[in-house]
């Protein structure tokens, strides 16, 4: 009776962006990176004044989420979040970090910035 391999299990991650013009398109998701290095590695433009030490502000993007959780926020978000009155999809992208869960999240950068 020989030993059987399990397959590991593959998970389901989707993460979207959607530009300005409506259009959208799947990015490579890696868990362990947060949400702008996956779009800045995906050539996705996100702005970023503070080079994601979560100060700046100009990182932040509206997040859909359709399956799975996304990570509250962190105190240097909620500090951000408070002082410019973030809506509760409103996130800083440099302060998510992409899960190693199952997910599917869509993003969008808005179209004013700070
Ligand atoms: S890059 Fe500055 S707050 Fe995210």
């Amino acid at each position: 009776m020989g030993l059987s391999k399990s397959k590991p299990e593959l998970k389901h991650q989707e993460l979207t962006f959607v530009d300005s013009f409506g259009s959208s398109r799947r990015l490579k998701a890696i868990p362990g990176q947060t949400l702008l290095e996956t779009a800045v590695e995906n050539s996705v433009d996100i702005s970023t004044s503070c080079g994601g030490m979560g100060t700046c502000g100009t990182c932040r993007v509206f997040l859909e989420v359709t399956n799975g959780l996304v990570p509250a926020r962190n105190d240097i978000e909620k500090d951000v979040a408070d002082e410019k009155n973030f809506a509760p999809n409103e996130r800083l992208s440099c302060q998510i970090e992409i899960p190693d869960d199952d997910f599917s999240w869509s993003f969008h950068a808005p179209e004013e910035t700070y």
